[in-house]
């Protein structure tokens, strides 16, 4: 024995790492946008939207839109009047009607669904009457600001019948889908621990965006902007800039655990918030005024696993969630996903029978080897090199995810991350800054709809 100190396992392990290395090629996935749709679309079926917030996000989804097929714009919505011009530079439609007014978006009968892309304080508002207006709704995550707006919302879907989709695409992703398979398959054996980040380094990745130079209270709608939030005089940084603050938005926990968790949400079927949860973190690089925290780390109890999120805004790490199973682990990073498998099949004890004297060892093995006469076979193909994927070059999530909305808008059927599950995964991040806030564990009260301290 102590001439081959490497068991078969640490052996098969090295050789696995040295295939991988080598020889391992990534299958690039094919798009899946044709799916999305079960027919061609039919001009009568096309699905005429409109955008309510034409900012950053907002402009991505309309660029987005024409590469979705039987979808047309016939109205943008902004409080600030450059983004109208943004918005139909977007669409290639520089007579597409625009308003500030949202509710005129809503009295338009040739309006099916709407694209809610604002900050996310103004999402339920506006999600409600959208509901009550009989338009189907696309809501940018994290679905909610708080807690209550967001059952508060549930509500108003479900009583108007409505059609939802929350706005974390990666559910949508092929990547994300091949990611479901291979958890689904059982590969991975029980899964009790997953990681995951997103961590970015730069003023961009932490929100220092620039302020436009006719930025003011004539090309604002600042009243409107604030919304059901605190009187506020107007301040440019803070209409730029609303994820730094609390009353707008919800800091890492609603930029981006709010994506990790859906994926994670996809992936594992769980659709239920977290029990507890923890968070430790600290505001360390980005000291300019902001509310939230630039690092964060969280540790999620839920009843099947436990989930460690973290984002840090002084390290470009990049996204990252890693599933750990007892026969084998998937990571996804960035555009890629791999999947490692564990030689789970037994083998002698090769560590503490070092204590052993030389009789008693060779008594053992010989027994061992007597009740295991053959190893057992590896039991899925991929044993021996593991797998991996990626995503198509140019391939858009975003693309996938409205498609698929527009289809259950058609079709009545509810996609996947739904009102209920978009609750679910924001709940996740205000439990995270619950937690972070108030320095104690969050504990999720699912009878009374409340997060209270642990
Ligand atoms: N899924 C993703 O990858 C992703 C990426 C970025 C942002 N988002 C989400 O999209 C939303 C918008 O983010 P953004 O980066 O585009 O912010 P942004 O500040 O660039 O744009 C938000 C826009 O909403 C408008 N707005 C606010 N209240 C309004 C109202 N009552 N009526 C009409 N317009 C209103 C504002 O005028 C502003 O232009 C947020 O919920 C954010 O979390 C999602």
């Amino acid at each position: 024995m102590s001439k081959n100190p490497l068991s078969r396992r640490q052996f098969i392990h090295l050789g696995t790492g040295a295939i991988a290395a080598t020889t391992v090629a990534k299958t690039i996935l094919q798009p899946r946008i044709l799916n999305a749709s079960p027919r061609p679309v039919a001009p009568s079926d096309t699905v005429r939207f409109a955008s309510i917030g034409t900012g950053i996000r907002g402009c991505e989804h309309l660029q987005a839109s024409l590469s979705v097929p039987g979808v047309q714009c016939v109205g943008v919505c902004d409080l600030y009047d450059s983004r109208h011009t943004a918005a139909r530079e977007a669409v290639n439609n520089p007579s597409v009607f625009a308003t500030r007014d949202y509710r005129a978006i809503l009295d338009r009968k040739d309006v099916d669904s709407v694209l809610i892309a604002t900050m996310d304080h103004n999402h339920r508002r506006i999600f409600e009457d959208a509901c009550a207006a009989g338009k189907d709704v696309y809501c940018e995550k994290p679905m909610s600001h708080t807690p209550e707006d967001g059952f508060a919302m549930v509500e108003a879907a479900h009583k108007n019948s409505r059609m939802v989709a929350v706005g974390s695409q990666r559910v949508s992703s092929v990547l994300y889908a091949k990611a479901k398979e291979i958890y689904d398959s059982g590969k991975l054996g029980e899964v009790f621990s997953i990681n995951a980040y997103w961590d970015r380094n730069s003023p961009s990745g932490a929100w220092v965006y620039p302020i436009p130079p006719d930025a003011s209270e004539k090309t604002i709608d600042w009243t409107s902007f604030l919304g059901s939030a605190p009187k506020h005089a107007f301040d440019p940084v803070r209409f730029f800039r609303w994820r730094c603050f609390t009353d707008y938005g919800e800091g890492l926990g609603g930029d981006l655990f709010v994506h990790l968790l859906s994926g994670i949400q996809f992936i594992t079927s769980i659709n239920e918030p977290a029990l507890r949860a923890q968070s430790s973190g600290g505001l360390f690089h980005f000291k300019d005024g902001r509310e939230f925290p630039d690092l964060i780390e969280t540790l999620y109890d839920y009843p099947s696993c436990r989930v460690t999120l973290r984002c840090n805004l002084n390290n470009n790490g990049g996204e990252f969630i890693g599933f750990y199973g007892t026969k084998g682990t998937m990571i996804i990073k960035d555009s890629t996903l791999t999947y490692k498998p564990e030689d789970t099949r037994p083998e002698p004890e090769g560590y503490s029978v070092y204590g052993w004297p030389k009789s008693l060892r060779d008594q053992y093995l010989q027994q061992w080897h007597a009740d295991h006469p053959e190893p057992a076979a590896l039991k899925w193909s991929s044993d021996a090199e593991g797998e991996s994927y990626a995503n198509p070059p140019g391939y858009s999530d975003t693309v996938d995810h409205q498609a698929n909305f527009y289809n259950a808008v058609r079709t009545r059927k509810p996609v996947v991350e739904n009102e209920v599950f978009g609750n679910h995964a924001a709940i996740g991040c205000h439990l995270a800054n619950f937690s972070y806030f108030n320095k104690s564990v969050a504990v999720w009260d699912a009878s009374a709809k409340k997060i209270v301290k642990g």
